[in-house]
C-alpha cells in the first residue's frame, strides 16, 4: 500500500522513516510513501499556505487552493468524481458512541472486539485511495480504524496546522477526518506519523510474527487463533479488546524483582490464565471503559466482580 503525506514540514519525516518497523516495510517495498511539500503548490514569491479567517479570531487557517493543487498532482478528484467509480464511503454519522469509525464502506454489518463493525466483504469494495484531514476535530483514530485502512491501495494524509483548514477541502476532497486524541498538536504531522505506523505494522509480512498484531492491546479475540501447529494453547491470549498483559524477559530477577513465578514453570494452561487474569486487572484500572464492549467470557466477568467491576448497567 501507499502513503502520501501533504505537509508543510516534509522533512519531519525522515527520521520517522528511518527507523524500526516502518523502515524496514519500506526497504522491502510492502508499503510506499511520498511526502508532498504544501508549498511547492503555491504560486506567490513568498509560496504562501495560510491565510485570516473568515469571521475573525484568533491563528491562521491553511488555504484551500495549495491543498486543492497537491491533492489534483495525485491524481485525486474531488469526492463527488472518486465516489462515482468507488462505492462511497463512510456515510457522516455512522461512526459507533465512542466515535470509532464504523468501518471504510458502507455495508458493514459484523461487530469487531473494539466496537467497531467490520465490513463483510472486505475486498474491491475497500480498495481504492482514502484522504484522510488529521485534525483534532476529527474521529477518534482507533486499532479498528487501523485496520479498515490497510486494505487501501493509497491512503493520503493532509497534515493541518495553525488554527484549521479551509472546511472547503474537508468536504470536497476527504473520505474521512481524524483525530487521534482528545488533545491538540501543534499541526498534524505527528498525528500522520501515528497513523502510518499503526497502519503499516498490520500490513501482511510487516511484522515477523504474523500473529503478534493479533494478541496486543485492542487484538483480535483469540477465538479464531487459539492453539499452536501442535495443538498446544498459545501462551498468549488474544485481546478481544482488552489492553495487554505484563510481559517480562531475562533476568528472572531484576533489582529484587523477580519476573513471575507461574511464567517460568513452562505450564502453558496456567500461564494463559495468568495472563488473561492480568489483562482485566490491567484494563479495570487503566481503561474500564474498554470492558464495556470487551469480548468476556463468563470466567472473566467473575474476576472482575472479585476485582472491584461495577458494571454500568
Ligand atoms: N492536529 C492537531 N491536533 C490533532 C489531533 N489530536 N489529532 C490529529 N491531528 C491533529
Amino acid at each position: 500500500m501507499r502513503f502520501e503525506i501533504i505537509t508543510i514540514f516534509p522533512e519531519f519525516f525522515s527520521g520517522f522513516f528511518d527507523h524500526g518497523v516502518v523502515r524496514r516495510a519500506l526497504k522491502e517495498g510492502l508499503v510506499s510513501v511520498g511526502v508532498r511539500d504544501l508549498r511547492d503548490f503555491t504560486h506567490d514569491r513568498h509560496r504562501t499556505v495560510d491565510d485570516r479567517p473568515f469571521g475573525g479570531g484568533e491563528g491562521m487557517v491553511l488555504k484551500p487552493e495549495p491543498l486543492a493543487e497537491a491533492l489534483e498532482s495525485l491524481g485525486i478528484a474531488a469526492k463527488a468524481a472518486r465516489e462515482a467509480s468507488l462505492s462511497p464511503i463512510l456515510a457522516p454519522e455512522s461512526g459507533d458512541k465512542d466515535g470509532t469509525p464504523s468501518s471504510l464502506t458502507e455495508g458493514a454489518s459484523n461487530s469487531g472486539t473494539d466496537g467497531a463493525p467490520i465490513s463483510v466483504d472486505a475486498d474491491a469494495r475497500q480498495t481504492g485511495t482514502r484522504v484522510i484531514l488529521l485534525s483534532p476535530q476529527g474521529r477518534r483514530f482507533t486499532q479498528a480504524t487501523a485496520r479498515a485502512l490497510i486494505s487501501q491501495e493509497q491512503v493520503v494524509l493532509i497534515c493541518g496546522r495553525y488554527e484549521g483548514v479551509d472546511e472547503r477541502i474537508n468536504t470536497l476532497y476527504c473520505d474521512l477526518e481524524i483525530s487521534i486524541g482528545d488533545y491538540v498538536l501543534s499541526g498534524g504531522e505527528l498525528a500522520a506519523a501515528v497513523v502510518m505506523d499503526a497502519v503499516t505494522r498490520l500490513v501482511p509480512g510487516v511484522l515477523g510474527n504474523e500473529a503478534s498484531s493479533e494478541f496486543e492491546s485492542f487484538g483480535i479475540a483469540d477465538s479464531s487463533i487459539s492453539a499452536d501447529e501442535a495443538g498446544i494453547p498459545r501462551s498468549q491470549h488474544g485481546s478481544g479488546g482488552l489492553l495487554d498483559y505484563p510481559h517480562f524477559t531475562r533476568p528472572a530477577e531484576f533489582k529484587g524483582l523477580g519476573a513471575p513465578q507461574v511464567l517460568l514453570n513452562g505450564d502453558h494452561r496456567q500461564i494463559r490464565r495468568w495472563r488473561r487474569e492480568q489483562q482485566l486487572r490491567k484494563t479495570l484500572a487503566n481503561r474500564p471503559d474498554l470492558l464495556e464492549r470487551a469480548e468476556l467470557s463468563d470466567e472473566d466477568r467473575r474476576m472482575l466482580v472479585d476485582l472491584g467491576w461495577r458494571t454500568a448497567s
